[in-house]
């Protein structure tokens, strides 16, 4: 990163976005939430904030920001601030936009999006399909091709000052050593010698999808419902594997990442000269500090961990404790992400990627989260529906992928090898029986080649550019350190025990 970074202080930073006009994508999500609510509790004048959000028309997107956005409990100390004028506030300040980033215009009118091209200053895409094991047609569309959209638009906003996009710290792969925060090239895979063309994986997709329809339409004149819902379904699966497949073959673990890699690359080619900063989290834990500690959406692969352990229905794990699970809480990711449109605001040609991570400045092992989870369950026992406490037992982890192959071997697969033996033998009458443990088998050991190469990742994300950033920032007064993004202030036991933990029984474990 060349720019020079002025000094930095809350003050700055809210002044900043005073009476801007901002477009945000991803509001209703987890961490899309956290910032609409930052945004309007620090800098009420700020002036429009149009969310882009799925729905059929404009009053089923306004219903939308309204039930899952600003009725939530996370926007608890704003409508406290505000009291009865809260209302009043959102509406003056809030626009919903019924659209779809995968859409050449976004899913908006045209005489809308010109009149948007005028206002916006700032656009922030957070939306994006999270799913590991996503439809590879659906993650290339959102993904890849919504980037690609959002940046066409950002082309046609005469006062554009910085596109913010959010990506995953993963798009480096499940590499070992220190992973830089430096751009995806064209043409660059994590794989020797496989050339990345994105275009080619969208015709790709696009074939493939050609001939899967030729096939259903050669049946066509028999098809009814039940064949065309089963056509769907061979669609679905087909897609689900392809995006695994290329990902692997390309060198990534899952659809999700590759995909996110994929829309950087397209970013980086397509930005011309607006200002773009590429934000680059980690795992996303529970808000740490403001506004409402704990608060969390969507369970995160740790948080299966704790919740498998609070219902006491998981009796081992994917994880090797000594590993550093590279986690940041949600509100720390949304201050890194102020600042550093405060800092490149109006930088043409520059693309700044940042880290927001903490493998580097504060390791957390498993085992922090592991030790903290039973200390929590060990001081407040869980007591079942009958009053009864119920006990906190150990669990057990398997540090290897090997390990919990041959556990599921001997204590699931031969069991099932045999069953399946005695079922043939009896003429089927254990079929049921069998596929239904067959399919949960199946499913297992799936979810393990999805997830488990997260369990052992043994990559360390350098910050370098984070950090100067954290540098100019004077942290004086309380105002300043509610744009705290340093992971080395985090106490990580403290964390889990007092906020993650109780977070995640309240607002995930309902
Ligand atoms: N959570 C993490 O641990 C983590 C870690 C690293 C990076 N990230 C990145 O951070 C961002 C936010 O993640 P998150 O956890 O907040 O995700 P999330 O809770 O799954 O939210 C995703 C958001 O994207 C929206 N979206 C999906 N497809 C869309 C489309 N075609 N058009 C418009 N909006 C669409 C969703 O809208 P609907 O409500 O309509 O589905 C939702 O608002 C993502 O870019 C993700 O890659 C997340």
């Amino acid at each position: 990163m060349k720019t020079m970074l002025d000094s930095m202080d809350a003050a700055r930073i809210i002044g900043y976005f005073k009476g801007k006009n901002i477009l945000i994508t991803g509001s209703t999500g987890f961490l899309g939430k956290i910032l609409v609510e930052k945004i309007l509790r620090v800098q009420p004048d700020v002036n429009k904030m149009y969310l882009l959000v799925r729905g059929i028309d404009a009053p089923s997107a306004k219903q939308r920001v309204q039930q899952e956005v600003i009725g939530t409990e996370l926007l608890g100390l704003l409508r406290e601030k505000h009291g009865n004028g809260f209302q009043r506030f959102i509406e003056e300040k809030v626009v919903a936009l019924a659209g779809d980033i995968k859409y050449d215009n976004l899913g908006l009118e045209v005489s809308r999006l010109e009149e948007l091209a005028k206002e916006i200053d700032i656009i922030v895409n957070i939306a994006a399909t999270t799913n590991f094991y996503e439809r590879y047609d659906v993650s290339l569309d959102v993904n890849v091709m919504g980037v690609k959209h959002l940046c066409q638009f950002a082309k046609q906003c005469a006062k554009l000052k910085m596109l913010m996009h959010v990506s995953t710290a993963y798009v480096s792969g499940d590499r070992e050593g220190m992973l830089l925060e430096k751009p995806i090239m064209p043409g660059e895979s994590l794989r020797e010698g496989a050339f990345l063309d994105v275009d080619a994986e969208l015709r790709l997709v696009r074939n493939v999808k050609k001939e899967l329809n030729a096939t259903n339409d050669a049946h066509k004149t028999e098809l009814n419902a039940s064949d065309s819902l089963e056509a769907h379904q061979t669609e679905r699966k087909a897609m689900k594997e392809l995006g695994l497949q290329r990902a692997r073959h390309f060198g990534w673990s899952n659809t999700y990442v590759f995909t996110k890699a994929m829309g950087e690359v397209l970013l980086g080619q397509l930005r011309g000269d607006i200002p773009v900063v590429i934000m680059r989290p980690s795992i996303i834990t529970s808000v740490r500090a403001d506004p409402l500690p704990g608060w969390m959406q969507g369970t995160r692969t740790i948080d299966t961990l704790i919740i498998g352990y609070a219902k006491q229905n998981l009796s081992c794990f994917l994880a090797d404790l000594d590993l550093v699970m590279d986690v940041i809480p949600g509100d720390m990711v949304v201050n890194a992400m102020m600042a550093a449109m405060v800092a490149h605001s109006e930088e043409r040609g520059t693309q700044v990627v940042y880290h927001s991570t903490s493998s580097l400045r504060n390791p957390a092992t498993y085992n922090v989260l592991y030790e903290s989870g039973r200390r929590h369950f060990t001081e407040n026992p869980r007591v079942g529906k009958n009053g009864e406490v119920i006990p906190t037992s150990e669990m057990y982890f398997f540090n290897t992928i090997a390990r919990f192959h041959l556990y599921m071997i001997l204590t699931y697969k031969l069991p099932l090898e045999i069953l399946h033996l005695v079922n043939l033998l009896l003429c089927g009458i254990f079929s049921r029986l069998y596929n239904d443990l067959n399919r949960k088998y199946k499913f297992v050991m799936h979810l393990v080649d999805v997830y488990g190469p997260f369990a052992f990742f043994k990559g360390c994300f350098d910050d370098m550019n984070l950090e100067r950033l954290r540098l100019t920032m004077t942290m004086k007064t309380q105002e300043d350190q509610m744009f705290n993004f340093d992971p080395k202030t985090i106490d990580w036991d403290d964390y889990f025990y007092r906020i993650h933990i109780p977070g995640v029984l309240k607002y995930l474990c309902k």
